[in-house]
């Protein structure tokens, strides 16, 4: 571990392992932000950057930085390469800006010294630049509930790197039983930022007896899982309890309206009886 290259923002992480002459190094960086390419000289003797030439090359040997001799040198960097570069003198690194996922693969460093009888390498250190780009917070749409469909959702999450290895929905209901459901991951690239974008559709049974219940969508990459926020579903009343209801209303107005019915006719008889008795006597 090289401790000056752990402390860089963008960089997750360095090795470095030591094969003949050739230092190989792996190293992590976010799509979109700096990637640090080391080339720490640490064989040679105690010499100078005005004395040597240092340049980084990618797998296809286009040239991205160049230090001739104490300068910056930029007749021979490629096209490709411009202005995407910062060397730091310091930390013996390169800073290769705005990484995207076809920046991947392996970068050499070259340290050589001028001498009389031509350019001697001092020292190689290759690296291997992986990317890597956060999904976004997964998101939960609900569509319709019904008690005859069901609950039909789906989550999504986007802009990530590389593919996720699953995607599932926690629904807990009242009871706090919680179930997992998971359904087909529909992955897309695109074309542009070869980034993941993914989704699961699922049409969940409405469960018995529960009148709302709590969604939790989870995303799990190879190294870590990512949460939804909390989505709470409201489950609308059966047809079958709406209309038990009805019919127990109906049957409570009946009730009334024979009681009234009954004790309207009652006071009605004790009225004509009244009315009568003074006839009777
Ligand atoms: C890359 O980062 C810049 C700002 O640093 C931002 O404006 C741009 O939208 C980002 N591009 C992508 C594809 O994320
Ligand atoms: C390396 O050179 C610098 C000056 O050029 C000097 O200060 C330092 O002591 C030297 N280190 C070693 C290990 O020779
Ligand atoms: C990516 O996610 C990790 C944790 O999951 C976090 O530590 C890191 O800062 C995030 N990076 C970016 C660039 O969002
Ligand atoms: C829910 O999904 C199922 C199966 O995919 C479908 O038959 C049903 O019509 C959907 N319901 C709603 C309300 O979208
Ligand atoms: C969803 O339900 C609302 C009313 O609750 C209705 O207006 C809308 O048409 C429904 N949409 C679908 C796709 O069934
Ligand atoms: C369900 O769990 C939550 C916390 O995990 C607790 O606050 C709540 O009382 C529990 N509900 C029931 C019905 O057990
Ligand atoms: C990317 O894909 C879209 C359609 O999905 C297409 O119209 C576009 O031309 C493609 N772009 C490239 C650079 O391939």
């Amino acid at each position: 571990m090289d401790p000056r290259c752990t402390m860089k923002s963008g960089v997750l992480f360095v090795m470095v392992f030591t094969l003949a002459d050739a230092v190989s190094m792996k190293t992590q960086a976010y799509f979109n932000r700096t990637a640090y390419l080391p080339c720490p000289f640490t064989k040679g003797p105690n010499i100078s950057l005005s004395e040597l030439v240092v340049f980084w090359q990618d797998q296809k040997k286009l040239v991205l930085y160049e230090h001739y001799l104490g300068k910056e040198k930029l007749d021979s960097v490629n096209a490709k390469y411009r202005a995407r570069t910062s060397f730091d003198g310091d930390n013996w690194a390169l800073g290769l800006h705005n990484v995207q996922i076809k920046d991947m693969g392996t970068y050499d460093c070259f340290i050589q010294r001028k001498t009389s009888k031509g350019s001697v390498i001092l020292q190689q250190t290759d690296t291997e630049l992986s990317v890597i780009a956060n999904f976004s917070k997964p998101e939960i749409e609900v569509q319709n509930v019904t008690r005859n469909s069901g609950i039909n959702l789906t989550c999504s999450s986007k802009q990530g790197y590389p593919k996720p290895t699953t995607m599932y929905i926690l629904i807990t209901n009242s009871t706090n039983s919680t179930h997992e459901h998971s359904g087909d991951m529909q992955i897309s690239q695109d074309n542009v930022t070869e980034l993941f974008s993914v989704s699961i559709s699922l049409s969940i049974p409405f469960p018995d007896g529960v009148c709302n219940v709590t969604t939790l969508c989870v995303l799990e990459t190879e190294s870590t899982k990512i949460y939804s926020r909390l989505h709470n579903i409201d489950l609308p009343e059966s047809r079958f309890v709406q209309e038990e209801r009805k019919s127990w209303i109906a049957c409570i107005i009946i009730i009334v309206l024979l009681i009234t019915g009954i004790v309207l006719s009652y006071l009605v008889k004790l009225c004509w009886r009244k009315q009568e008795q003074p006839g009777i006597s």
